[in-house]
């Protein structure tokens, strides 16, 4: 037990088991420093549900959620609340929304967003917005393409409502125009740009190209963007491309990756005019709408953005990353395989280690990544040798658990 006290720890599995309903011999390994024989061959189900045995450990480098310290700019905004508080009170929450909308896409670079018409419908969370489009495109298709490798909860999601799930390579994502006969097999291609845990980013030619392709076989195109805060090549204007192109388009953006702000997060959902999803119908089904404040802290922190704390913060990213690449450089056998990326987290390739075995070793640290097997939802063994490591933490904490990954790795 090397960085939280046992009683801790172990109030904490308790916690972990109760609340998650995951099963003991999951947590037990929380308790004991030697692995059990039976944890080792025991795993969670989807990624997070790794997540979630991470949640109470300093060294959570597990999930893709903002959890470093608050800048400056950014604790100024959390002194403010309670004034945002009161101002949410008196002013119409339209409004309110309005302006939350216009400085987050501007500060993007999504200028050409549709601001009218109701187009821009605000969820709780990505995932909440993935659900109702999810729920919609089950109404008009069975069938979706959708990028692989990818955040798990996406094809979970697509799933639970009965969707049938072709895998788009990456490569034949970014290399040239989609195979005709796949476009004819779908509802909807669905893609994750800047890519989670890849980071790869859909360039505007591609874009504008694969648009044109939806057009023309009049498939719904869907983009993912919850990591484009951390990529500049992500910033050109992604609405004005998907506009020219009259495909029907939806996309879901996420302010909740970007800042360290305890879960307290918007999940915009944005359509063309021509989509044809009963979206807005299946939004009332779940939500009347997000809170004012929430609105008011996202305007706030992009504010905060616009004036350099993006820079600052892709600065950070930037360097929690070489300080992970430095202390891994010389380790026999690892590479990083996404070497290209801005994103907010960082894949680790083991060489002929498994991610599972490195994964367990490092919990008896308290340390805890991603393994990646999950990632690549159609074929799992794809991932089996890689771990990924989220960056939007502490520089102590990545140098910290970077150590810990060093000496399980270099014991193996
Ligand atoms: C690409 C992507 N989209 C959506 C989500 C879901 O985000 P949330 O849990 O905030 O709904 C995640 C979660 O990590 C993600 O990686």
């Amino acid at each position: 037990m090397s960085t939280v006290d046992a009683r801790g720890v172990a109030s904490g599995a308790r916690w972990l088991q109760a609340r998650f309903l995951l099963p003991k011999v999951l947590v037990i390994g929380m308790q004991d420093t030697q692995t059990s024989p039976v944890l080792a061959a025991t795993t969670p189900g989807n990624l997070t549900q790794f997540e979630y045995l991470a949640l109470n450990s300093p060294l959570n480098l597990s999930d893709g959620h903002a959890r470093q310290p608050l800048t400056p700019g950014q604790s100024r905004v959390v002194d403010e609340l309670p004034e945002l508080w009161a101002d949410a009170v008196k002013r119409p929450v339209e409004e309110i929304e309005r302006q939350a909308c216009r400085t987050y896409f501007e500060m993007l670079g999504q200028h050409s967003y549709p601001a009218d018409d109701g187009r821009v419908l605000s969820c709780y969370s990505s995932s909440v917005a993935m659900e109702i489009f999810a729920r919609s495109l089950a109404t008009a298709a069975d069938a979706i393409a959708l990028v692989h490798p990818t955040f798990d909860n996406i094809p979970d999601i697509l799933r639970g409502v009965g969707l049938r799930l072709v895998p788009l390579e990456e490569d034949v994502l970014h290399g040239g125009d989609l195979p005709v006969e796949l476009l004819r097999s779908v509802g909807s291609v669905f893609v994750t740009t800047p890519n989670n845990p890849t980071g790869r980013v859909l360039s505007e030619e591609r874009l504008r190209a694969l648009a044109a392709q939806c057009a023309e076989h009049d498939v719904v195109l869907t983009l993912d963007t919850s990591f484009r805060g951390f990529d500049t090549r992500a910033h050109y204007d992604h609405y004005a491309v998907l506009e020219a192109s009259g495909c029907r388009w939806v996309v879901i953006e996420d302010t909740g990756k970007l800042w360290p702000t305890l879960e307290l997060k918007i999940g915009f959902l944005v359509s063309s005019t021509n989509v044809g999803l009963p979206l807005a119908k299946i939004y009332s089904d779940i939500l009347l709408g997000v809170s004012p404040l929430v609105l008011s802290m996202v305007r706030r922190f992009a504010e905060d953005g616009i004036g350099g704390g993006l820079v600052e913060l892709h600065r950070f990213i930037a360097g929690n990353r070489a300080i992970l690449r430095d202390r891994l450089a010389d380790v026999p056998g690892v590479t990083f395989t996404d070497l290209d990326s801005r994103v907010s987290v960082e894949r680790v390739h083991l060489g002929e280690r498994l991610g599972l075995d490195v994964w367990s070793a490092l919990r008896e640290h308290n340390v805890f990544a991603l393994p990646c097997q999950q990632f690549h939802w159609a074929r799992p063994e794809e991932g089996a040798h890689s771990l990924r490591v989220a960056l939007s933490r502490s520089p102590s904490a990545v140098a910290q658990a970077a150590e810990a990954l060093r000496s399980v790795l270099l014991a193996r």
